[in-house]
Protein backbone atom coordinates (compact mmCIF):
# COMPACT_ATOMS: atom_id res chain seq x y z
CA UNK A 1 0.00 0.00 0.00
CA UNK A 2 1.33 3.59 -1.00
CA UNK A 3 0.40 6.64 -1.78
CA UNK A 4 -2.27 7.68 -1.05
CA UNK A 5 -2.36 6.36 1.89
CA UNK A 6 1.02 7.20 3.20
CA UNK A 7 1.55 10.80 3.46
CA UNK A 8 4.22 11.52 5.38
CA UNK A 9 3.68 15.00 4.92
CA UNK A 10 0.90 14.68 7.51
CA UNK A 11 3.60 15.31 10.18
CA UNK A 12 5.46 18.02 8.72
CA UNK A 13 2.38 20.27 8.50
CA UNK A 14 2.69 21.96 11.62
CA UNK A 15 6.23 23.21 14.10
CA UNK A 16 4.71 21.43 16.72
CA UNK A 17 4.03 18.04 14.79
CA UNK A 18 7.36 18.31 13.56
CA UNK A 19 8.79 18.84 17.15
CA UNK A 20 6.91 16.18 18.62
CA UNK A 21 8.49 13.35 16.03
CA UNK A 22 11.88 15.01 15.99
CA UNK A 23 14.40 12.21 15.73
CA UNK A 24 17.41 14.20 16.37
CA UNK A 25 17.42 16.44 19.71
CA UNK A 26 20.26 19.06 19.83
CA UNK A 27 20.92 20.63 22.90
CA UNK A 28 23.91 23.09 24.33
CA UNK A 29 24.36 20.23 26.78
CA UNK A 30 26.66 18.44 24.10
CA UNK A 31 28.80 20.96 23.37
CA UNK A 32 32.64 21.90 23.85
CA UNK A 33 34.04 25.35 23.49
CA UNK A 34 37.47 25.73 22.36
CA UNK A 35 39.12 29.11 23.14
CA UNK A 36 42.65 30.27 22.63
CA UNK A 37 45.07 31.68 25.75
CA UNK A 38 48.16 33.78 25.41
CA UNK A 39 50.44 35.50 27.42
CA UNK A 40 50.25 39.09 28.90
CA UNK A 41 47.27 40.81 30.36
CA UNK A 42 44.43 42.76 28.82
CA UNK A 43 45.00 41.03 25.63
CA UNK A 44 42.24 40.40 23.01
CA UNK A 45 43.04 39.43 19.70
CA UNK A 46 40.43 38.54 17.03
CA UNK A 47 42.13 35.57 14.76
CA UNK A 48 41.80 37.21 11.30
CA UNK A 49 40.60 34.08 9.59
CA UNK A 50 37.75 33.34 12.19
CA UNK A 51 35.58 36.40 13.35
CA UNK A 52 34.12 36.01 16.71
CA UNK A 53 37.24 34.10 17.81
CA UNK A 54 39.88 35.21 20.27
CA UNK A 55 43.72 34.79 21.28
CA UNK A 56 43.33 35.62 24.73
CA UNK A 57 45.24 37.09 28.00
CA UNK A 58 43.90 34.55 31.31
CA UNK A 59 41.93 37.83 32.87
CA UNK A 60 40.15 38.19 29.13
CA UNK A 61 39.66 34.32 29.16
CA UNK A 62 38.64 34.53 32.01
CA UNK A 63 35.39 36.62 31.61
CA UNK A 64 34.81 34.92 28.31
CA UNK A 65 34.40 31.67 30.70
CA UNK A 66 31.79 33.03 32.74
CA UNK A 67 29.98 34.19 29.38
CA UNK A 68 30.58 30.71 28.73
CA UNK A 69 29.15 29.03 31.82
CA UNK A 70 25.96 31.37 31.83
CA UNK A 71 25.29 30.32 28.62
CA UNK A 72 24.68 27.25 29.79
CA UNK A 73 27.92 25.55 27.72
CA UNK A 74 29.17 22.75 29.87
CA UNK A 75 32.92 23.14 28.65
CA UNK A 76 35.94 24.85 27.48
CA UNK A 77 38.89 22.99 25.44
CA UNK A 78 41.78 25.20 26.07
CA UNK A 79 44.48 25.51 23.64
CA UNK A 80 47.71 28.15 24.78
CA UNK A 81 50.57 30.18 23.45
CA UNK A 82 53.62 30.04 24.83
CA UNK A 83 55.78 33.23 26.02
CA UNK A 84 58.64 31.24 23.54
CA UNK A 85 59.45 28.09 21.46
CA UNK A 86 61.93 25.85 21.30
CA UNK A 87 62.95 22.04 20.34
CA UNK A 88 60.87 20.13 22.62
CA UNK A 89 58.38 22.71 23.19
CA UNK A 90 59.04 22.97 27.12
CA UNK A 91 56.42 25.22 27.62
CA UNK A 92 53.75 22.91 26.82
CA UNK A 93 54.18 21.32 29.77
CA UNK A 94 55.77 24.29 32.16
CA UNK A 95 54.01 25.41 35.49
CA UNK A 96 53.37 28.92 34.57
CA UNK A 97 52.84 27.99 31.46
CA UNK A 98 49.75 29.68 29.58
CA UNK A 99 47.41 26.93 29.61
CA UNK A 100 48.10 25.81 32.90
CA UNK A 101 47.35 29.43 34.68
CA UNK A 102 44.46 29.51 32.99
CA UNK A 103 42.77 26.30 33.91
CA UNK A 104 44.32 27.88 37.72
CA UNK A 105 42.14 30.68 37.42
CA UNK A 106 38.93 28.74 36.00
CA UNK A 107 38.99 26.65 39.24
CA UNK A 108 39.97 29.33 41.27
CA UNK A 109 36.84 31.75 40.18
CA UNK A 110 34.60 28.64 41.18
CA UNK A 111 33.58 28.26 37.90
CA UNK A 112 31.36 24.79 37.36
CA UNK A 113 32.61 24.64 33.80
CA UNK A 114 34.45 21.12 32.10
CA UNK A 115 38.09 22.43 31.42
CA UNK A 116 39.01 20.06 28.55
CA UNK A 117 42.96 20.61 27.77
CA UNK A 118 44.81 20.23 24.22
CA UNK A 119 47.70 18.14 25.23
CA UNK A 120 49.89 18.75 21.78
CA UNK A 121 53.57 20.62 21.04
CA UNK A 122 53.04 22.10 18.10
CA UNK A 123 51.91 24.99 19.46
CA UNK A 124 55.21 25.21 21.50
CA UNK A 125 57.69 23.36 19.25
CA UNK A 126 59.74 26.44 17.06
CA UNK A 127 59.82 23.73 14.48
CA UNK A 128 55.94 23.49 14.56
CA UNK A 129 55.47 19.39 14.63
CA UNK A 130 53.36 17.60 17.51
CA UNK A 131 56.37 15.97 18.37
CA UNK A 132 59.76 16.29 19.33
CA UNK A 133 62.67 15.72 16.17
CA UNK A 134 65.41 13.05 15.48
CA UNK A 135 66.81 14.42 12.05
CA UNK A 136 63.82 15.59 10.50
CA UNK A 137 61.06 13.11 11.44
CA UNK A 138 59.21 12.87 14.40
CA UNK A 139 60.16 10.84 17.41
CA UNK A 140 57.16 8.96 18.27
CA UNK A 141 58.82 7.28 21.32
CA UNK A 142 60.36 9.93 22.46
CA UNK A 143 57.94 12.26 22.30
CA UNK A 144 55.57 10.15 24.76
CA UNK A 145 57.35 11.58 28.01
CA UNK A 146 56.93 15.18 27.19
CA UNK A 147 53.31 14.31 26.24
CA UNK A 148 52.67 12.90 29.49
CA UNK A 149 54.51 15.72 31.25
CA UNK A 150 52.09 18.08 29.68
CA UNK A 151 49.11 16.21 30.82
CA UNK A 152 50.13 16.48 34.05
CA UNK A 153 50.86 19.87 34.26
CA UNK A 154 47.51 20.22 33.15
CA UNK A 155 46.03 17.83 35.43
CA UNK A 156 47.65 19.63 38.39
CA UNK A 157 46.32 22.78 37.59
CA UNK A 158 42.85 21.58 38.16
CA UNK A 159 41.93 19.99 34.34
CA UNK A 160 38.97 17.61 34.40
CA UNK A 161 39.65 16.05 31.26
CA UNK A 162 43.56 16.04 29.09
CA UNK A 163 42.98 15.70 25.25
CA UNK A 164 45.84 14.52 23.94
CA UNK A 165 45.60 15.68 19.74
CA UNK A 166 49.11 14.83 18.32
CA UNK A 167 49.04 11.53 17.09
CA UNK A 168 51.43 9.75 18.44
CA UNK A 169 51.24 6.27 18.78
CA UNK A 170 50.79 4.58 22.47
CA UNK A 171 50.42 8.20 24.48
CA UNK A 172 47.22 7.50 26.01
CA UNK A 173 49.09 4.78 27.76
CA UNK A 174 51.70 7.20 28.41
CA UNK A 175 49.61 9.56 30.05
CA UNK A 176 47.25 7.38 31.89
CA UNK A 177 50.34 6.20 33.66
CA UNK A 178 51.60 9.37 33.97
CA UNK A 179 48.51 10.56 35.58
CA UNK A 180 47.84 7.68 37.38
CA UNK A 181 51.39 7.42 39.31
CA UNK A 182 50.97 10.88 40.14
CA UNK A 183 47.36 10.71 41.78
CA UNK A 184 45.26 11.95 39.24
CA UNK A 185 43.34 8.65 38.47
CA UNK A 186 40.29 10.75 38.57
CA UNK A 187 41.14 12.87 35.24
CA UNK A 188 39.92 11.91 32.26
CA UNK A 189 41.08 11.18 28.51
CA UNK A 190 39.52 12.53 25.46
CA UNK A 191 41.89 11.23 22.94
CA UNK A 192 41.55 12.56 19.32
CA UNK A 193 41.84 9.09 18.36
CA UNK A 194 40.95 9.24 14.48
CA UNK A 195 42.51 12.72 13.52
CA UNK A 196 42.69 12.93 9.89
CA UNK A 197 45.71 15.30 8.04
CA UNK A 198 42.97 17.97 6.83
CA UNK A 199 43.29 21.20 4.93
CA UNK A 200 40.74 22.50 7.39
CA UNK A 201 43.09 23.02 10.10
CA UNK A 202 44.11 25.93 8.49
CA UNK A 203 42.79 28.81 10.61
CA UNK A 204 43.98 27.16 13.29
CA UNK A 205 47.50 27.48 12.43
CA UNK A 206 46.92 31.10 12.37
CA UNK A 207 45.03 31.40 16.18
CA UNK A 208 47.72 28.33 17.94
CA UNK A 209 50.76 29.81 15.50
CA UNK A 210 51.44 26.24 14.98
CA UNK A 211 51.94 25.62 11.61
CA UNK A 212 55.00 23.02 11.17
CA UNK A 213 58.06 25.31 9.95
CA UNK A 214 59.00 22.42 7.35
CA UNK A 215 57.17 19.43 5.68
CA UNK A 216 53.66 18.46 6.99
CA UNK A 217 51.43 15.85 8.97
CA UNK A 218 51.33 13.16 6.75
CA UNK A 219 53.45 11.01 8.97
CA UNK A 220 51.25 10.86 12.10
CA UNK A 221 47.78 12.06 11.37
CA UNK A 222 45.47 9.64 9.34
CA UNK A 223 44.73 9.77 5.58
CA UNK A 224 41.53 11.19 5.15
CA UNK A 225 40.60 8.41 2.48
CA UNK A 226 40.78 6.16 5.55
CA UNK A 227 37.44 4.81 7.65
CA UNK A 228 38.56 1.36 8.73
CA UNK A 229 41.98 2.62 10.23
CA UNK A 230 40.01 4.73 12.28
CA UNK A 231 37.91 2.06 13.91
CA UNK A 232 41.44 0.80 14.48
CA UNK A 233 43.16 3.92 16.19
CA UNK A 234 39.50 4.18 18.36
CA UNK A 235 39.83 0.52 19.84
CA UNK A 236 43.84 1.16 20.43
CA UNK A 237 43.45 4.21 22.39
CA UNK A 238 40.11 2.48 24.30
CA UNK A 239 42.50 0.05 25.25
CA UNK A 240 45.31 2.15 26.47
CA UNK A 241 42.45 4.41 28.60
CA UNK A 242 40.82 6.55 26.53
CA UNK A 243 37.85 7.33 28.05
CA UNK A 244 36.48 9.42 25.23
CA UNK A 245 37.10 9.37 21.90
CA UNK A 246 37.23 12.38 19.22
CA UNK A 247 36.73 12.04 15.52
CA UNK A 248 38.11 15.17 13.44
CA UNK A 249 37.38 17.49 11.75
CA UNK A 250 33.25 16.52 11.66
CA UNK A 251 31.95 17.53 8.37
CA UNK A 252 33.89 15.40 5.88
CA UNK A 253 34.48 12.25 8.22
CA UNK A 254 30.34 11.86 9.53
CA UNK A 255 30.54 8.61 8.11
CA UNK A 256 33.62 7.60 10.78
CA UNK A 257 31.42 9.21 13.26
CA UNK A 258 28.39 6.98 12.80
CA UNK A 259 31.00 3.59 12.79
CA UNK A 260 32.77 4.71 15.68
CA UNK A 261 29.30 5.56 17.23
CA UNK A 262 28.36 2.12 16.34
CA UNK A 263 31.41 0.21 17.20
CA UNK A 264 32.17 1.05 20.32
CA UNK A 265 30.60 2.14 23.78
CA UNK A 266 32.69 4.83 24.69
CA UNK A 267 31.51 8.56 24.24
CA UNK A 268 31.76 10.03 20.81
CA UNK A 269 33.39 13.48 20.21
CA UNK A 270 33.57 15.23 17.18
CA UNK A 271 35.62 18.57 16.93
CA UNK A 272 33.79 20.91 13.94
CA UNK A 273 37.42 22.68 13.62
CA UNK A 274 38.59 25.95 12.51
CA UNK A 275 38.22 25.95 8.59
CA UNK A 276 35.02 24.52 8.89
CA UNK A 277 33.63 27.57 11.10
CA UNK A 278 35.92 29.99 8.78
CA UNK A 279 33.72 28.51 5.83
CA UNK A 280 30.51 29.49 7.89
CA UNK A 281 31.53 32.83 8.74
CA UNK A 282 32.76 33.86 5.44
CA UNK A 283 29.78 32.60 3.54
CA UNK A 284 27.74 34.53 6.41
CA UNK A 285 29.64 38.09 5.88
CA UNK A 286 28.73 37.74 2.34
CA UNK A 287 25.03 37.16 2.83
CA UNK A 288 25.49 33.63 1.20
CA UNK A 289 24.07 31.69 3.54
CA UNK A 290 21.75 32.25 6.54
CA UNK A 291 24.43 31.91 9.07
CA UNK A 292 21.94 30.73 11.84
CA UNK A 293 20.02 27.58 10.44
CA UNK A 294 23.35 26.82 8.75
CA UNK A 295 24.56 26.31 11.77
CA UNK A 296 22.10 24.69 13.81
CA UNK A 297 22.03 22.42 10.52
CA UNK A 298 25.73 21.35 10.61
CA UNK A 299 25.45 20.36 14.20
CA UNK A 300 21.89 19.09 14.16
CA UNK A 301 24.00 16.68 11.08
CA UNK A 302 27.13 15.79 13.33
CA UNK A 303 24.93 14.76 16.38
CA UNK A 304 22.33 12.83 13.96
CA UNK A 305 25.59 11.29 12.80
CA UNK A 306 26.34 10.06 16.57
CA UNK A 307 28.21 12.47 18.02
CA UNK A 308 27.50 12.47 21.62
CA UNK A 309 29.65 15.71 22.32
CA UNK A 310 30.62 18.09 19.37
CA UNK A 311 33.69 20.84 20.08
CA UNK A 312 32.71 23.78 18.11
CA UNK A 313 33.58 27.53 17.89
CA UNK A 314 29.82 27.56 17.07
CA UNK A 315 29.32 27.08 20.49
CA UNK A 316 28.43 30.29 21.75
CA UNK A 317 25.83 31.20 19.03
CA UNK A 318 24.37 27.95 18.95
CA UNK A 319 23.57 28.46 22.52
CA UNK A 320 21.59 31.25 21.98
CA UNK A 321 20.08 30.02 19.04
CA UNK A 322 18.86 26.83 21.06
CA UNK A 323 17.78 28.50 24.51
C1 LIG B 1 47.12 20.48 17.54
C2 LIG B 1 45.73 20.67 17.10
C3 LIG B 1 45.25 21.11 15.85
C4 LIG B 1 43.88 21.27 16.01
C5 LIG B 1 43.57 20.89 17.30
N1 LIG B 1 44.71 20.50 17.95
C6 LIG B 1 45.92 21.49 14.62
C7 LIG B 1 46.75 20.60 13.82
O1 LIG B 1 46.83 19.40 14.01
O2 LIG B 1 47.39 21.17 12.95
C8 LIG B 1 42.93 21.79 14.97
C9 LIG B 1 41.74 22.51 15.47
C10 LIG B 1 41.02 23.32 14.47
O3 LIG B 1 41.37 23.39 13.28
O4 LIG B 1 40.05 23.95 14.89
N2 LIG B 1 47.74 19.33 17.23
Amino acid sequence: MTFPTHRPRRLRRTEAIRSLIRETRLTTAGLLYPMFVCPGSGVRAEVSSMPGIFQQSVDKFLEECHEVESLGIPGVMLFGLPEHKDATGSEAFSTSGTVQRAVEAVRKAGLKLVVVTDVCLCEYTDHGHCGVLSGNSVDNDRTLDFLAAAALSHARAGADVVAPSDMMDGRVSAIRRKLDENGFAEVAILSYAAKYCSAFYGPFREAAQSAPQFGDRRSYQMDPANAREALREVALDIEEGADMVMVKPAMPYLDVVRRVRDAFAVPVAAYNVSGEYSMVKAAALNGWIDEHRTVLEILTGIHRAGADVICTYHAKDAARWLR
